[in-house]
């Protein structure tokens, strides 16, 4: 803080700041006894041997990837979910590599240590595992990200087995698999009825051969996904997959109650939407009457 002009205190800018200008204070490590002061793609195989649970948010942007990261947030996912959920889009098919691109290094900026997934969207990495090491090079090389996940099971082992190879950890992804939407019907609970529970557990078994480092299980049934869990070595991460999972993800807005809507999975543990809506009528109603700005908000010389 520095004195301003009219002798009150005001945020230093800024451009006075040096190196890096950071929105918010620097954060001590959380605290907890035995967490990682970084995390890393090893400490996920660990929190699963120890019974720990891996918490993980979708981020899309600096300032609250720097809130998530200081509130200890593990993982922090750069979705393709930002078609839904910040460009109003009515699925992720439109987002493009180059939207996700600016989004993950956003994002990376403000992670002192949360591991940075950046999602492969729709049309990036299903033609072969060469366009897939072409997209997440970009997204390690140009933004960033810590790793890589993407949607599908066996028809995509071998994406995950040449990025593994490449050393770029890869989360996958089963069950509703929204770049699918349009092939499954909808957003549909799967892995329903035995066959579709058996072909769900062999493509968690085939990206953990493949070298996927978590996989991601989305609206499956709990009891299926406890079984994965079971099977699998490596973490599974749910949403809307029940509460024995390794590890849990929502999309951020849903978790904070930012809109009008969310899941029936999304429990909303708080109500930020309300409050910014709380804080943008004020801030009008101050500029309408003039209350805004006052002395302590205006240089006076
Ligand atoms: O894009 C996304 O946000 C996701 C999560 C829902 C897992 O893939």
């Amino acid at each position: 803080m520095t004195e301003s002009a009219a002798g009150s205190p005001v945020n230093t800018p800024h451009s006075a700041k040096s190196p890096a200008p950071r929105a918010f204070p620097m954060s001590a490590v959380p605290a907890a006894p035995g967490r990682p002061k970084r995390v890393r793609v090893h400490h996920l195989r660990e929190a699963k041997e120890r019974g720990e649970r891996l918490t993980m948010l979708t981020a899309y942007d600096y300032p609250t990837a720097r809130i998530f990261d200081e509130a200890g947030i593990d993982l922090l996912l750069v979705g393709d979910s930002i078609g839904n959920a910040m460009h109003g889009q009515a699925t992720t098919l439109a987002v493009t590599v180059d939207e996700l691109v600016i989004a993950v290094r956003s994002v990376a900026a403000a992670c002192e240590r949360s591991l940075v997934i950046a999602d492969l969207p729709f049309g990036s990495y299903e033609a072969s595992p060469e366009q897939a090491l072409a997209t997440a090079v970009r997204m390690l090389k140009e933004a960033g990200a810590n790793a890589v996940k993407f949607e599908g099971g066996k028809r995509v082992a071998p994406q995950v087995r040449m990025l593994t190879g490449a050393g770029i950890p890869v989360f996958g992804h089963l069950g509703f698999t929204p770049q699918s939407e349009n092939l499954l019907g909808g957003k549909r609970v799967q892995g329903r009825g035995d066959d579709a529970a058996e072909r769900l557990c062999a493509d968690a078994v085939a990206l953990q051969e493949a070298g996927a480092v978590a996989v991601v299980l989305e609206m499956v049934p709990a009891p299926l996904a406890a079984r994965v869990t079971e099977i699998l070595k490596v973490p599974t991460i749910g949403i809307g997959a029940g509460a024995d999972c390794d590890g849990q993800v929502l999309v951020w807005l849903d978790m904070a109650g930012m809109g009008d809507w969310a899941p029936r999975f999304a429990k909303q543990f708080g109500q930020v939407g309300t409050a910014l809506r709380d804080a943008a009528r004020a801030y009008a109603d101050e500029v309408r009457t003039g209350a805004f700005p006052d002395r302590a908000h205006s240089f006076l010389e």
